[in-house]
């Protein structure tokens, strides 16, 4: 069911700006006034995706409701507003137990409906991940048995997106090349997704720009019974990846729904063993839906502050996201600059790979629509990508063991992080992960 209502316990004034904004987005925006009401809400309309809660007025009720929010089988997402002295008292007191997010005021309806949109859709995403791993567990060996092994969930294709909020980084090399590995040496079934719909360059890099895009095929289906799947769309590459872009123009995309693109990179788990998905660099809806989903978020990392830096935010930001455990660093072009290790130890989370530098052979290769793997076959860099999908499929078939770092660390790097960290996040010495 579409989670499409917010339930909005605010002043008037606050509930008039608010649900117009809501309104503007497609959400139905009701207005409640007591914890009883609130309650018989939630019972009548399993489509209250969530709930925006005035945490100042009166806090005795907005625990109650908050404590509705997760009664029994029911996650309802929930917003907090509150002034800031007010969420440092709460931060101080301890009761930020509540683990929905804040909103501080003064804010404006626009910024709201911003947020609320992100997350309505955060939560719609989880929802459909959690039924696809429901059906993958039904569909299993185990058949209609209630336990099933977590290892045959996972049979079901893995997600992977490649992403940096930092753009040069290495996003789409590391995209193409690893899907060309694992198609052609791995025997995997490969969806290459280019989801960069202002800046991507999947498929001219692969000599395939005039393939039909998403945004076409979903165009052209409008108002017929049709309803093409990433598979019925997808073109076959010279690799053997099937290879899809989401638009060739960054205007008129309003088909590709966040909804809809999510749930039909959801569904592409059926037809392939690897759906790999490169981003464009924004924390937008789109990307959120997608992040969502994914068993792995690749972020490539060249040892370079600016995109440290980069990498850094966006473990921050995977927090709130609810998907830091997802996050594998992949360490590029790394016999340049700062050393693999100690980028590992800056951004905060494992490496599952490097890639060296391979000086103009990516270039060269996409110069005549190919991946390395296809032109330079022997070429020690396309070993560290193979590496990388080594490491991708262990990480399926044996997640136990082959979880940790790629590699030990060499020499005492204290003080060298503690400068990096500063520089990377302006702030001085963030607490940095030691395994
Ligand atoms: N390990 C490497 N060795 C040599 N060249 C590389 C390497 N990694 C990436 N490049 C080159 O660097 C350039 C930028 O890489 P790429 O296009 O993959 O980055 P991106 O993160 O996808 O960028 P954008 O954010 O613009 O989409 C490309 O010309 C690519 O060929
Ligand atoms: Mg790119």
């Amino acid at each position: 069911m579409p989670r499409s209502a917010v339930a909005i316990y605010l002043p008037s004034d606050e509930f008039l700006a608010v649900s117009a904004e809501l309104a503007e987005a497609g959400y139905e925006a009701i207005g409640i006034s007591s914890v009883d009401e609130f309650e018989a809400l939630l019972e009548a309309r399993p489509d209250v995706g969530l709930a925006i809660l005035d945490g100042e007025s009166d806090f005795d009720a907005t625990i109650e409701m908050y404590s509705l929010l997760h009664d029994g089988e029911r996650n309802v997402a929930s917003l907090m507003v509150v002034s800031s002295t007010a969420l440092d008292r709460l931060s101080l007191a301890g009761r930020a137990r509540i683990n929905g997010e804040f909103v501080t005021r003064p804010y404006s309806a626009a910024s709201l409906r911003w947020r609320v949109e992100a997350m309505l859709i955060r939560a719609e995403t989880m929802l459909i991940r959690a039924e696809a791993l429901d059906d993958g567990a039904r569909g299993g060996i185990l058949g209609g048995e209630l336990s099933v092994a977590p290892s045959l969930v996972a049979r079901r294709g893995r997600i992977v997106v490649v992403f940096n909020p930092k753009g040069g980084v290495g996003k789409t090399t590391i995209a193409i090349n690893t899907s060309a590995v694992l198609q052609m040496r791995k025997n995997q079934r490969v969806l290459l997704v280019d989801c960069d719909t202002v800046t991507g360059h999947v498929v001219a890099s692969l000599g395939m720009a005039e393939i039909p895009t998403v945004a076409d095929v979903w165009r052209a289906d409008l108002g017929t019974n049709v309803n093409h799947s990433l598979a019925d769309i997808a073109s076959a590459h010279s690799s053997g990846v099937a290879v899809l872009t989401m638009s060739r123009s960054p205007l008129h995309t309003e088909v590709l729904e966040p909804k809809r693109v999510a749930q039909a990179i959801s569904a592409a788990r059926d037809a392939y063993d690897w759906v790999i998905v490169d981003m464009h660099p924004d924390y937008g809806p789109l990307n959120q839906g997608i992040f969502a989903l994914a068993d792995h978020i690749l972020v490539p990392v060249t040892p370079e502050v600016p995109t440290i830096r980069a990498a850094v935010q966006f473990r921050e930001v995977s927090v709130e996201l609810q998907i830091r455990d997802r996050l594998a660093l992949v360490v590029n072009r790394s016999n340049s600059g700062v050393s693999s290790s100690d980028v590992e130890k800056v951004v905060g989370f494992a490496a599952v790979g490097k890639v060296r530098s391979a000086g103009m052979l990516f270039v060269k290769a996409a110069n005549g629509g190919h991946s390395a793997v296809e032109d330079y076959p022997k070429a020690r860099v396309v070993g560290d990508i193979e590496a990388l999908a080594d490491r991708l499929i262990a990480l399926r078939d044996d997640p136990d063991h082959a979880r940790g770092s790629f590699g030990g660390f060499t020499r005492p790097v204290r003080d060298l992080l503690g400068r990096l960290t500063s520089q990377a996040t302006g702030r001085p010495r963030l607490p940095v992960q030691m395994r």
